[in-house]
């Protein structure tokens, strides 16, 4: 993007983006008949900050009905892997032993996630590009997320130093080795870049925090990136949002950077919450 086309755009994001995570929250009626007001409001909400936060008042939801909550934003094109359903969808809880591959993945024990974008592993042709997550029930204890805008990270990247998004935009900024298995590969390395973007122009992000298992390209300037993006995901006062999801509430959003606090389950709240991640990305008009 162009300086010139890079200020204007700048200036819009900024004016409008929420300040409070208060301004992410929209009360709906149920998943499966979202009414055509609930709809726009959501939509409104994602334009500013590529996130919205819903609130139902089903008394009950499962998987079909967040499928079908999210073919409303053009939602379709469901990612299937390891761990999914048949549908599609995951159930991201404390996996029990021999409950076969998902007891080998942290999202599915009860330990903090760093930050990341969803499918930071995938090869770009199966690129998440958005996501909701529906919490059925919420754990005694944690279990919260820190939420931030990709847009936001670019313009902070941007605008301390044009060469750190040089430096992202790299096709091999960020390695993941292969994924290998006692039965052989999973799934074989996986290099990219932290941002590109799609034909409309939208930014993506791929990104993991973690410390393990991520090889950077070894150049100042990324790490000087890596480090100042590292300073803004972790500043208190930060411009992130903190949420701790309850039942009858969703996240759905264009794949932003997100965490997740370590949490207890205990009776009445074994955490679960269902996850559809997609290959589209969410129509927002
Ligand atoms: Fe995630």
């Amino acid at each position: 993007m162009d300086n010139f086309s890079y200020q204007e755009w700048k200036k819009a994001r900024l004016e409008s983006c929420p300040r409070s995570v208060e301004e992410l929250l929209v009360e709906i009626g149920g998943l499966i008949n979202l009414s055509d007001a609930e709809k726009a409001e959501i939509q409104t909400v994602l334009r500013r900050s590529n996130m919205a936060v819903y609130r139902c008042r089903d008394d009950f939801v499962d998987r079909a009905a967040v499928c079908a909550f999210a073919s409303n934003f053009g939602l379709e094109r469901l990612d299937h892997h390891l761990c999914t359903n048949a549908d599609g969808v995951s159930e991201i809880s404390v996996a029990s032993e021999g409950e076969g591959p998902r007891t080998e993945y942290v999202p599915y024990s009860n330990r903090g996630l760093s930050w990341h974008t969803d499918g930071y592993y995938n090869h770009k042709a199966r690129q998440i590009n958005a996501l909701v997550l529906h919490c059925a029930q919420n754990a005694s204890i944690g279990g919260e997320s820190t939420l931030f805008d990709p847009e936001m990270a670019y313009i902070l990247l941007r605008d301390e130093d044009p060469r750190f998004i040089t430096a992202f935009e790299h096709p091999e900024c960020m390695t993941i080795p292969a994924n290998v298995g006692a039965e052989g590969e999973i799934r074989a390395a996986v290099c990219g870049p932290v941002f590109s973007y799609d034909v409309g122009g939208a930014i993506h992000m791929r990104y993991s925090a973690r410390k393990r298992n991520i090889q950077w390209r070894d150049d100042d300037i990324t790490a000087a990136a890596r480090d100042f993006l590292t300073e803004i995901l972790t500043d208190e006062n930060g411009p992130v949002f903190r949420y701790r999801l309850q039942p009858g509430e969703g996240l759905i959003c264009n794949n932003v950077l997100h965490n997740r606090t370590a949490f207890e389950d205990g009776a009445g709240h074994k955490r679960l919450l269902y996850r559809a991640r997609f290959f589209d990305r969410i129509e927002t008009s």
